[in-house]
């Protein structure tokens, strides 16, 4: 793989595009469709339609660690992409030390260190620094190989195959940032809650990106959700006029929840408890949203990702029921509830 000045102001123009502070992450699709054409272009991605994309994942302990092929798929979320890189930009923004570079853990870096490279491109090594983690070798040498093909290797502290859930800070390499997007809808299923408690736990201070992952319960009337327009519209496209009510929060990940659960050692965490009101309309139906603040006002909305799109619960409860959530842990991470009343 071999880059040129051009591919390298390419990438410099996307990245300073992506993280200009007067757009929003919605009006970046383009720049996110050009850097993700961008990436596949130059490492020539592809599929390959004998090969499941799945195969080379790893059932952890802690969750699934996505397939180095799902993982490089990953860029295609545009939204979810364009925010990270920018809340992530933000983060070293504020984490800046007049003495020494900023140090960023990044926990699941997946083939193209996607949520690195931008500021890299931005910012010099003297201002900031990587140590790279994969638990996937194949993720993490090609996430290297494109690293070293922009020539940022001298951005890493270092890179390393490994889990992050067991993973020791060395004690002189406190990092300043704790990066990892290692999630799913809801937080199930992947173990971004177990990297967070786990790393934070070792480096109390840093900034945990994203910010806050939170889960809240709603009822939605599908019918409202979206706006649907007659065939041949042209023009704007109105907001849709959604008609929710809102029940509660149930979940969240964030770093004042990880200090609040350090002495928790069993197989769950404790979660919010929510009750249907006593007359429930027909038109409504329970669904569990998921939050992301990714950092400062970097947020991803309702729709804007696979990791934010609305997930309704297996059945729905009778009207007035009380659902008691927890949050449980292992291999299997996922949101959990029984009905208390
Ligand atoms: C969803 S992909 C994200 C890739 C990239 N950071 C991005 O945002 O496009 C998650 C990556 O984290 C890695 N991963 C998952 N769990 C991990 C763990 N416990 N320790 C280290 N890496 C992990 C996977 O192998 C995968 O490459």
């Amino acid at each position: 793989m071999a880059m040129t000045n051009n591919d390298l102001d390419e990438l410099k123009r996307l990245a300073q595009a992506i993280v200009d502070p007067k757009k929003t992450v919605r009006d970046l699709i383009p720049e996110a469709v050009a850097l993700r054409d961008f990436f596949e272009r130059k490492t020539n991605f592809q599929f390959d339609p004998s090969v499941n994309i799945a195969s080379g994942e790893t059932r952890l302990d802690s969750g699934l660690a996505v397939s180095p092929t799902i993982a490089a798929m990953c860029l295609r979320e545009l939204a979810r992409s364009a925010g990270f890189i920018r809340g992530m930009y933000q983060a070293i923004g504020d984490a800046l030390q007049a003495d020494r570079p900023v140090r960023v853990l990044y926990a699941g870096c997946g083939p193209y260190a996607l949520l690195a490279l931008p500021s890299m491109a931005l910012l010099s090594p003297d201002r900031v620094r990587f140590t790279l983690l994969d638990v996937h070798q194949e993720a993490l040498d090609r996430a290297l190989a494109l690293i070293d093909a922009f020539g940022f290797s001298d951005f890493l502290d270092d890179a390393l195959c490994a889990d992050a859930t067991r993973y020791r800070i060395p004690p002189d390499q406190q990092p300043d940032i704790i990066l990892s997007e290692t999630m799913a809808v809801c937080l199930r299923n992947e173990p971004q809650v177990a990297i967070a408690r786990h790393l934070l736990s070792q480096a109390p201070e840093a900034r945990m990106v994203p910010q806050s992952v939170s889960v809240e319960a709603w009822l939605l009337n599908p019918s409202k959700e979206f706006t649907f327009m007659p065939a041949g519209h042209t023009g704007p496209i109105p907001e849709p006029e959604r008609d929710r009510v809102y029940l509660g929060q149930v979940f969240e990940l964030s770093a004042a929840n990880v200090r609040a659960w350090e002495n928790i050692q069993g197989d769950s965490l404790p979660a919010g408890r929510v009750s249907l009101p006593s007359e429930l309309e027909k038109r409504y139906l329970p669904y569990l949203l998921t939050k992301i603040v990714v950092y400062g006002d970097n947020g991803l909305q309702d729709y804007d990702s696979s990791l934010t799109m609305p997930r309704n619960l297996r059945e729905t409860p009778a009207a007035g029921a009380t659902l008691q959530f927890r949050y449980i842990l292992g291999a299997h991470p996922e949101l959990a509830y029984e009905v208390v009343a």
